[in-house]
């Protein structure tokens, strides 16, 4: 059977961040809370002429310039959401058309909060196995919103990432053997007429703890790995102390600390929901001083609701050359820092709006913009200086 799993992959974050201690000041709250009780350092900030698709179209760009034959071959394209912008039409559909691609290609949107992206990868994987010269672009974006001073304010954020499945991957083959969780909780949910989470913070907490130690048991089970055969571990993020409290879970009296470049990106995106897990292995995978060819990594995946699931996967060798490290720090680092009362602008601009139409008003965005709604349609643009 060929190896199949991630052959190339590229995020996205909007050019707007907001810094924690900024947010603190303005909410009377002790930085150190966020900064070391929450672990973040930034949280993105999504501007008015951006919405998922956007970053969605602008995480996969890059992809398709570095290599333009993709569009004839990609027959699948996947795309994972919490932050869904219609009750129909799937958020794939712009994007398929604002890329121009392939019209032979099957586009589908996937939700199961932050897990769906996994489940998005697995099903890629599956139908690759069919298609050995066809592959699947698989996208995640998400605006990750609990409303103005309220206790996960602190952990909002919003990014996209692009990823293409393919046989023989040039960066991960994905392992069979998975450890799955699904309950029935309600630890996080949205409903359609809200744009905001509810939440029940600690709550949300201990079952992602939970989750994570039934899929662990069933994983073992499932492929007799211990700890020691991954060389790294990637978690979903919601904040940068979840998942190191996730490790030391999972570590135990090992005291390795190898899961510390994988969160390098979301301690200054913040919560990208069903991209945070993926945006994690961009990080592990640009910014870890070993080279990790050959070396397995664990993936723990989670979705409240709750989904989750334990999987893994072998880097391929010479990975390095394909990453885009330059790229995505510039990314990150060439955000505009906001005051609070701009986010807090920026925030109530992005609420879900009822009206058949209206305008966005003109602020920095990747290389597509969200232009509005006309007649209930909504509009879009490829920037003619994009990437
Ligand atoms: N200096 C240092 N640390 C401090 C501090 C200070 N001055 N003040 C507080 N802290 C520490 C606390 O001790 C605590 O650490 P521990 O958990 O290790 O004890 C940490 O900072 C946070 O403090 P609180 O628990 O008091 O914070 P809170 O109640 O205000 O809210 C939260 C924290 C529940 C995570 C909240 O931000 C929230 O609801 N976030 C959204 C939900 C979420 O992200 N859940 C994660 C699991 S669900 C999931 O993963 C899916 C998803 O993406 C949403």
């Amino acid at each position: 059977m060929s190896p199949i799993g991630i052959d190339a992959i590229s995020i996205y974050t909007p050019p707007y961040s907001l810094p924690l201690t900024e947010l603190a000041r303005a909410r009377g709250i002790d930085p150190l809370k966020y900064t070391v009780g929450l672990g973040q350092e930034t949280m993105s900030v999504m501007p008015p002429r951006e919405d998922i698709v956007t970053m969605a179209a602008s995480a996969a760009l890059p992809l398709l310039n570095k290599n333009p034959e993709l569009k004839n071959t990609i027959s699948l394209v996947i795309f994972a959401t919490e932050s869904g912008v219609d009750q129909s039409k799937a958020a794939g559909t712009w994007v398929h058309n604002l890329l121009q691609l392939n019209s032979k290609a099957r586009v589908i949107e996937l939700k199961q909060a932050c897990y769906s992206a996994t489940f998005a990868l697995q099903m890629a994987c599956a139908f690759m196995k069919q298609t050995p010269h066809q592959c699947a672009l698989v996208i995640a974006s998400d605006t990750a919103r609990y409303g103005i001073n309220t206790p996960g304010e602190p952990t909002q954020g919003c990014g996209a990432v692009a990823f293409i499945v393919k046989q023989h991957p040039r960066l991960i083959e994905i392992e069979e053997g998975a450890g799955i969780h699904t309950e029935h909780v309600m630890d996080f949910w949205r409903p359609p007429y809200l744009d905001t989470a509810l939440v029940d913070g600690k709550y949300s907490t201990r079952v992602y703890l939970t989750a994570l130690q039934t899929c662990w048991d069933h994983y073992q089970e499932a492929t007799n790995r211990q700890y020691e055969s991954h060389a790294r571990f990637c978690y979903h993020v919601p904040f940068c102390k979840m998942a190191e409290k996730a490790h030391e879970r999972l570590a135990k009296e090992s005291c390795s600390d190898n899961s510390k470049h994988a969160l390098i990106y979301p301690k200054l995106i913040g919560n990208s929901y069903s991209a945070s897990l993926y945006i994690s292995l961009a990080s592990l995978l640009e910014n870890d001083p070993e080279d990790l060819s050959g070396q397995r990594i664990g993936f723990f995946s989670y979705g409240s609701g709750c989904v989750a699931e334990f999987f893994s996967g072998v880097v391929a060798k010479g990975y390095q050359q394909y990453m885009a490290q330059e790229w995505h720090h510039h990314l990150i680092q060439s955000r505009t820092p906001l005051s609070c009362p701009e986010y807090e602008q920026f925030f109530l601009l992005n609420s879900l709006k009822s009206t058949e139409s209206y305008s966005t008003i003109d602020s920095a965005a990747g290389s597509f913009e969200f232009l509005g709604v006309e007649g209930h349609v909504r509009r879009y643009k490829k920037k003619q200086s994009g990437l």
